[in-house]
């Protein structure tokens, strides 16, 4: 089985006035005032959805920042620009911290892309994908599973024996293998999901996004570390001075193991594997 993660695509419509009553205020002032919507373009968007088409892969999973700002617009517009992806292949999502800005863009995300659990097992083959929703409207940037949630992913994988794969939003560590950092922008308890995720060895990876630059990194356990991979935000511009473009990965699956790991950088036109394998480039 072959699975396409793409992440931070970052759908962008500049909201009006009136959408700007809140924390999404912050946020367009960020993305249109201090320039951080040149960060993502429409190219890249674009060239991401026709590589993974042309990946062919069995199922295509999102980690989250489809929109900006999770105004109606942006979501129209990620609905749109995903549609290729999602009328063609399997296709499982969950929101990013951008996603459920506000109370009612958390309704917005369900409207478009399906209503979210905090802990979500899917049978695919021989694995389950385990779906995690950590992402809440919030005055910072944190995020949190929460006791409730905790419990549920705890009892999830203790509830069969088949190989597994754990997803969500934020990083469990940063790139140097210490905890992802700072608080404001963390979720608070990565440190306990990662706990559960290495005590139980059915897990063979986890995926997530956030970062806008991927990494690869691991979580130790005995027998083998815990491989925990971010393939870097899909809809990134091609910015080679700043050493800044778009990324994907393809995982590969036998029936009990991760057995490969592709990831695809986007060159300005199209996206191709990345040179000297995945990760080698670094972000
Ligand atoms: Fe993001
Ligand atoms: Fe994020």
């Amino acid at each position: 089985m072959r699975v396409a993660h793409i992440t931070d695509i970052h759908v962008e419509r500049v909201p009006g006035v009136s959408q700007c009553m809140n924390k999404r205020a912050a946020g367009a002032v960020n993305l249109y005032v201090l320039g951080r919507a040149s960060h993502f373009t429409r190219a890249s968007q674009e060239a991401l959805v026709a590589a993974v088409v042309a990946a062919e892969p069995d199922l295509v999973l999102c980690t989250g920042d489809l929109t900006a700002t999770a105004t109606e617009a942006e979501f129209l517009g990620a609905a749109e620009l995903l549609a290729p992806l999602r009328d063609r292949f399997d296709w499982l999502v969950i929101p990013g911290n951008h996603d459920v800005y506000t109370d009612e863009s958390v309704g917005r995300f369900a409207k478009h892309f399906g209503v979210v659990a905090p802990v979500r097992v899917e049978r695919r083959g021989t694995w389950d994908l385990v779906l995690v929703n950590v992402c809440h409207p919030d005055w910072l940037s944190r995020g949190w599973l929460g006791k409730g949630g905790l419990g549920e992913l705890e009892a999830a994988l203790a509830a069969g024996e088949r190989p597994a794969m754990v997803a969500l939003h934020y990083p469990l560590r940063n790139r140097h293998g210490e905890r992802y950092g700072p608080a404001t922008r963390a979720c608070s308890d990565a440190e306990a999901i990662e706990a559960i995720c290495t005590r139980h060895a059915r897990v063979r990876w986890v995926c997530h996004g956030h970062e806008h630059h991927g990494f690869r990194t691991a979580a130790p356990r005995s027998g083998d570390d815990l491989p925990i991979l971010n393939p870097g935000a899909g809809g990134y511009a091609f910015l080679p001075e700043r050493g800044r473009t778009a990324h994907f990965c393809v995982y590969e699956l036998d029936d009990s193991a991760l057995v490969g790991v592709e990831r695809q950088a986007f060159g300005g036109e199209r996206f191709a594997p990345e040179t000297g394998g995945a990760f080698a480039t670094g972000g």
